[in-house]
């Protein structure tokens, strides 16, 4: 092993100590390829980065601890308390720039997607404000299983980071993807994530996310199913890429995992929604209007609750709700706008259309009729659609669905 170390070191010296003064959390699962873990332990120390190790109790029947506790040299973590005295995972969490799961088991990857919190390294996970990012290894099987496919979309969703499986000879002698990425691969991963090539640094971004609510008394209100993952996972990706995001979220449920550089406005109607984006139009490059605007609220709000009457129906008059983007569109002058378009029929044509009245330069069209598509979905299946262009992508988590969006931006600018 020496040997091969010293062979690696001498064939690509590292004049330049790629992640000098950044605090690295190494998780270690239960799987054969945690031997690739220790080489990779080695290049992250020797990249200057300060490594902790925390492995799961199975981990340490494949490599043993002090194997890691002398690359990193620090101490290894494996139970919430050790010799009596508890592990402060929440500590652990806190101090990590980026907390790196390699290899990640389909076991550990199914706690992480439910929240369970039963060894050290999954509650400090749960504890944890930092980039986390993931290399699962497992076989052919276990990869493609249902379960495995909904448990990874669910923490991508919120998002996490994906390393993704090569292809390969696997453990059990079957072929196919399941290989944890190349430790060699998977450093290049996090430099790059450290790296201040970010092509977005410098540009200001508009993300308008999730529904509006429109009261119609003082107990009911009209609003829509959107649920904000969308718009959440596109600020996130943005803010990734170096953006500076200024979020406008209607009412959600969630709460959403998201990068500290981005600024939130909460609003609740249509009309607050319009009065943030206009107060915040003038600073910003690009638009993205990801919310569910309701088109309509009642015409009048109704200070006292309104009563049951006798008679099977009761009339509530709608007006039109301002339309943000067109509003925008009117003064957009050299800014990108790129919407979203929510159709059910003639899809393509409607997303034309909205090309052209609300001046978008681009349409995320996602379509009711597509299973896993649109409100409240982790996945999307979107096209996109220029004047002259369209690009179908396939439906994939609605984190990965933003950073296609934020490539085409790259692109464009
Ligand atoms: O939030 P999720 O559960 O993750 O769901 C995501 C989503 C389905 C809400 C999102 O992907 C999406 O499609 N958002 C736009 C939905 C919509 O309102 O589509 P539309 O076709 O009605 O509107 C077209 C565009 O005009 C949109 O960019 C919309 O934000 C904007 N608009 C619409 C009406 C209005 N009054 N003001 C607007 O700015």
């Amino acid at each position: 092993m020496t040997e091969w170390f010293l062979c690696m070191d001498s064939e690509n010296p590292s004049p330049e100590k790629r992640l000098e003064g950044k605090k690295i959390l190494l998780g270690i699962t239960g799987s054969i390829a945690a031997y690739k873990s220790v080489y990779l332990c080695r290049f992250l120390v020797k990249e200057g980065a300060e490594v902790r190790i925390i492995m799961t109790p199975s981990a340490t029947q494949f490599v043993r601890p002090v194997t890691f506790a002398t690359l990193s040299k620090n101490p290894v973590r494996i139970s919430l308390a050790e010799n009596d005295e508890w592990s402060d995972h929440v500590e652990w969490g806190l101090w990590s720039d980026a907390f790196l799961i390699a290899p990640l088991t389909a076991n550990t990857l199914a706690k992480m997607a439910t929240g369970m919190a039963d060894n050290m390294l999954l509650a400090t996970y749960l504890s944890c404000r930092s980039k986390i990012i993931v290399a699962p290894a497992m076989d052919l099987d276990m990869w493609h299983h249902p379960a495995t496919c909904q448990n990874l979309e669910t923490i991508l969703s919120r998002g996490v980071m994906l390393i993704d499986v090569v292809d390969g000879e696997l453990a059990s002698g079957l072929q196919g993807p399941g290989r944890m990425a190349e430790p060699e691969d998977i450093l290049e991963y996090t430099v790059k994530l450290f790296s201040n090539n970010k092509p977005l640094q410098g540009k200001s971004v508009l993300v308008t996310a999730g529904p509006t609510r429109e009261s119609i008394d003082p107990v009911r209100y009209l609003t829509n199913h959107s649920s904000g993952k969308m718009g959440f996972a596109l600020a996130n990706a943005l803010a990734d890429a170096g953006a500076s995001v200024q979020l406008v979220h209607g009412p959600v449920d969630e709460e959403f995992r998201l990068n500290s550089s981005i600024k939130k406005h909460p609003v609740v109607s249509a009309e607050e929604m319009l009065t943030a984006c206009n107060y915040l139009y003038e600073k910003i490059d690009i638009a993205i209007f990801a919310a569910a605007v309701s088109d309509y609220k009642p015409e009048e709000f109704t200070m006292q609750k309104i009563k049951k009457e006798d008679g099977n129906t009761l009339v509530l008059r709608l007006k039109k709700n301002p339309d943000i983007a067109a509003e925008l569109g009117k003064i957009k002058k050299n800014k990108l706008h790129i919407g979203f378009a929510l159709e059910t029929e003639n899809e393509i044509e409607n997303a034309r259309k909205k090309l052209q009245t609300k001046k978008f330069d681009m349409v995320v069209l996602n379509s009711l009729a597509d299973e896993g598509s649109g409100f409240g979905y982790d996945t999307n299946k979107v096209t996109f659609v220029e004047q002259n262009n369209i690009l179908h992508l396939e439906l994939k988590p609605k984190a990965e669905v933003a950073k296609d969006i934020v490539n085409y931006i790259v692109k464009k600018l």
